[in-house]
């Protein structure tokens, strides 16, 4: 089965509504490490709408599994990424307007700027990760360009609306991940995995690690509130 890797960028989000301290990203990492996850999956923006600096600096110094820090190829972003030195990093498009990332990187068509911050990553010893879809074009540009580890999109097989669409998503899944592994790369993936789709992903043989944010916290909020309530109450009555 999958390792787990657990995104809290939707943790910084609430935070982020009111521009206070809580929740706080880094005590919602220590909580998913001792519950059990195996990563901690942390994306910097540009617009930082979640998760900033401080939170980054602080949960390398206070993640005990690794910490994965999704990013683009963007200048200042990749010199973060550098001075901070994650144990891996995952490079994915950014787009501002989006709610989320939308699509994979285009490994294929920007070979050129991808080197140049691959090699810059891997020399001050992180671990490169490529989000991708699952395409073999991707695939075996993501070879190319040397990375250990591809991130496989799941966002389509999450999507999709009817079972044989769902069903051609989930083959596209296993064949993709089939096709990189023999060509000698690691593979992870994620992207709106819930717990009603995540079975069949997990069953998928050589997927590493599924990377899990939104539906996560979300279940958090739902599972945490009878007891939130239950202690405001104490409090006031
Ligand atoms: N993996 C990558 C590369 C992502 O960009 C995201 C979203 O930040 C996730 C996994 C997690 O997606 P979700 O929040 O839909 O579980």
């Amino acid at each position: 089965m999958p390792k787990l890797g657990v995104n809290v960028d939707h943790v910084a989000t609430i935070r982020e509504a009111r521009k206070t301290v809580e929740p706080d990203p880094v005590w919602g990492a220590c909580i998913c490490e001792l519950a059990g996850c195996h990563s901690i999956v942390a994306h910097l923006r540009q617009d930082r709408r979640h998760i900033n600096e401080r939170d980054i600096n602080i949960l390398k110094e206070t993640v005990r599994t690794r910490l994965n820090l999704e990013m683009s190829t963007a200048k200042d972003i990749v010199d973060i990424a550098c001075k901070i030195k994650p144990e891996q990093s995952t490079l994915v498009p950014e787009k501002r307007a989006e709610l989320t990332t939308e699509g994979g990187l285009d490994a294929a068509s920007s070979r050129s700027k991808l080197k140049n911050v691959i090699r810059r990553l891997k020399k001050n010893g992180i671990t490169v990760s490529l989000f991708i879809d699952p395409d073999r074009d991707q695939i075996e540009a993501s070879k190319d360009l040397n990375v250990e580890f591809i991130e496989l999109h799941t966002g389509r097989y999450a999507n999709a609306k009817r079972e044989s669409q769902r069903d051609r998503e989930l083959e596209r899944l296993v064949e993709s991940t089939q096709y990189a592994v023999g060509l000698g790369l690691r593979v992870n993936a994620g992207h709106g995995l819930t717990y009603q789709n995540v079975r069949d992903v997990a069953l998928i043989p050589d997927i590493e690690e599924l990377n899990i944010g939104h539906s996560i916290i979300s279940r958090a909020v739902m599972v945490g509130l009878d007891r939130a309530i239950r202690e405001m109450l104490e409090l006031i009555t």
